[in-house]
């Protein structure tokens, strides 16, 4: 298995579920792989597109599971270059060298591919309208891959969590009440959070089970990010009273942010024969996993 993006919330903990079962190769970037006895190579990506040409036709891998993209929906916004770049251009790039190389590709888009206007979680036959330009290149790139090879998968997670380094939301509540700091969520942006641990136990399944096409796959509770962190305080018992919600209109953000983009995972839980964690019951296995430390 080759991982493009081993360093990353995804990459690193696929890595350690993986490790029992595979013949792992990881790329990195700017971080560094926390694991060791696993194969490393360092590429950037929007630096040098035929390294990681080489390194998949070289490596003729089973599988390939790509996480790499822009971690910053507002940089996209800014630098539209750089995100058809690392989005679609180099995506393009992995699903042909897939094809040639008969590898499954495995590949990460987002729920900011709609617009975010329904009340009802979103399915996969909806019609996915991006608000944003990050959105704009996701989408671009899950056809890419889908009309590639019919082994090909794209997964739609959202809002990735887990006790790791690199959960960016879950890291800020809960270090800013450890302190005793104001956290400021928006009480106006619903998602469907995924912990880590069930995205990658489900891709080991989806590999397993040689499933292919288009899945989303986020955890079963939508909720504002204001409802996230209290439960997030209720979770690690820390005081809500320093959660102050804002609305968008009060915190703007650079690029244009989809309302509420619930996904609905019941065809992949259906289909692997799996079931993604509600959010309580997420947070009550982050708040394990911070004792094990
Ligand atoms: N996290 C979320 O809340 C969320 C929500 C929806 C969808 N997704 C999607 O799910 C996938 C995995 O997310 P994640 O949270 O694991 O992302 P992440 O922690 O930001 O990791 C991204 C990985 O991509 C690598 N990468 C970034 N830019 C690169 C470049 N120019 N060249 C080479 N490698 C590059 C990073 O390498 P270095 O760290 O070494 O630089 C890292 O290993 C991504 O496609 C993401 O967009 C994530």
């Amino acid at each position: 298995m080759l991982i493009i993006g081993g360093s990353g919330l995804v990459g690193s903990t696929l890595v350690s579920y993986a490790i029992p079962d595979y013949d792992l190769h990881v790329t990195t970037n700017k971080s560094e792989l926390k694991q060791n006895n696993v194969a490393v190579t360092k590429v950037d990506l929007l630096k040098n597109r035929e390294k990681i040409i080489d390194l998949i036709t070289k490596l003729n891998p089973h599988v390939v599971v790509n996480t790499a993209a822009h971690a910053s929906v507002d940089l996209c916004e800014t630098d539209h270059a750089s995100a058809e770049l690392l989005h679609v251009d180099v995506t393009k790039d992995i699903a042909i060298t897939c094809r040639k190389t008969g590898s499954k590709l495995i590949h990460f888009s987002t729920d900011f591919v709609f617009e975010g206007s329904s009340n009802k979680k979103y399915t996969e036959t909806d019609i996915p309208k991006p608000v944003n330009y990050y959105g704009k290149t996701r989408l671009s790139a899950e056809k890419i891959v889908l009309n590639e090879s019919e082994n090909n998968v794209v997964l739609r997670p959202a809002v990735i969590y887990g006790w790791h380094e690199k959960s960016r939301f879950t890291n800020w509540i809960i270090e800013s009440l450890r302190q005793n700091k104001v956290v400021d969520p928006h009480l106006d942006q619903y998602n469907t959070p995924t912990l880590v641990d069930d995205l990658c136990k489900a891709i080991l399944q989806i590999i397993k089970l040689n499933k292919s096409g288009l899945y989303h796959a986020t955890g079963k509770t939508c909720l504002s990010r204001y409802e996230f962190a209290q439960a997030l305080a209720d979770g690690f018992s820390l005081d809500k009273n320093f959660i102050k919600p804002v609305t968008s209109q009060e915190k703007k953000q650079l690029a244009p942010r989809p309302f509420r983009t619930c996904l609905d995972s019941s065809k992949l839980e259906r289909e692997i024969e799996f079931e993604f964690s509600d959010i309580k019951t997420g947070v009550s296995y982050i708040f394990n996993k911070s004792k094990e430390r």
